[in-house]
């Protein structure tokens, strides 16, 4: 069992804290490189992409992933700030490492942005990405807090996985791209521990009928998720043919959309349902039943094989 203090979340936040400045400085991303290892991207399942097209690629699906990073940093900061508030008077490191949280989550939503501005002064172009950001807060918002706090746990460790996994090591990589996420990583790690802490305290004050609904919203959340991705999976293809100059053919064009769907889907969401601190936190607040009805959704998203690991 997973054994996180808020005290030393915060020790920890204030050790590796870092100012959005001491990140970018003036860099900018060099054209010349890859910008997103293949391990998130659709390029490690498209064999018959040239060189260039590959390096292309990669950068419209950092754009997209960038941006879909502050989306979520959107619902993220306003739910703990709305926990902090709760804690307020209830004594302890809650309160403290909560805002603390909060108010890095807006650094990043910062951050991403002006990575967003670079991304698209390097490419040349305003990339499409999706938009309706505030209502998808809101939504997401609108659902049971259980739900919300279990799904920002899977992307705050997914966040991780993708930093250690695929990123720290890959020295063929813009190195502009491992400097944005290492920053995200190191104070990313202790928001996910305190995801676990609040999602225990969240279901622990639920009796049985409400994580029915919790469950049930979080599969609402998972599918709501999807639905951003397919959108924006369409945009990376559209942005893919831009900076290349050419539209692809016909057959080649379905390829390129269904591995970057396919490549954002394992990104955002099997990436992080499958990560085993993820995985802890999940079967301790939730029941078999409920598992099953969200592996409903996961196959829908993922396929069978992917969300049965799940
Ligand atoms: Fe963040
Ligand atoms: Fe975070």
């Amino acid at each position: 069992m997973a054994a996180y203090t808020y005290a030393d979340c915060l020790k920890t936040s204030y050790a590796v804290n870092w100012r959005i400045e001491d990140v970018l400085g003036d860099r900018a991303f060099d054209p010349s490189l890859p910008w997103l290892p293949a391990a998130l991207s659709a390029t490690g399942r498209l064999p018959d992409l040239d060189a260039d097209d590959r390096r292309r690629l990669t950068q419209v699906e950092l754009a997209a992933y960038a941006h879909l990073f502050g989306y979520v940093e959107e619902f993220i900061a306003p739910q703990m700030v709305a926990l902090a508030g709760e804690s307020a008077l209830a004594g302890g490191d809650a309160f403290d490492a909560l805002t603390n949280f909060a108010a890095e989550e807006v650094k990043h939503m910062t951050l991403f942005r002006e990575v967003r501005r670079r991304v698209d002064a390097a490419l040349g172009f305003a990339t499409a990405l999706v938009g309706g950001k505030e209502e998808t807060a809101r939504f997401v918002l609108s659902k049971d807090r259980g739900a919300v706090l279990l799904l920002t746990a899977a992307l705050e460790w997914m966040s991780q996985r993708h930093f250690r996994e695929a990123i720290r090591d890959d020295g063929s990589l813009d190195p502009l791209t491992r400097d944005v996420f290492r920053a995200h990583w190191l104070e990313e790690s202790q928001h996910a521990r305190m995801d676990h802490l609040e999602t225990v305290r969240a279901f622990a004050g639920m009796d049985a009928a409400r994580r029915d609904r919790a469950v049930e919203d979080l599969a609402a959340l998972l599918a709501g998720v999807d639905g951003l991705l397919q959108a924006q999976a369409g945009m990376d293809v559209e942005n893919f043919e831009r900076l290349r100059g050419a539209a692809l053919p016909p057959g080649r064009r379905e390829a390129v959309h269904r591995e970057v769907l396919r490549a954002k889907r394992w990104a955002f969401v099997g990436s992080g349902v499958t990560h085993p601190r993820f995985e802890e936190l999940y079967l301790e607040v939730t029941t078999e039943a409920q598992r099953a009805r969200v592996g409903g959704v996961l196959a829908g998203i993922l396929g069978e094989a992917a969300a049965a690991a799940a």
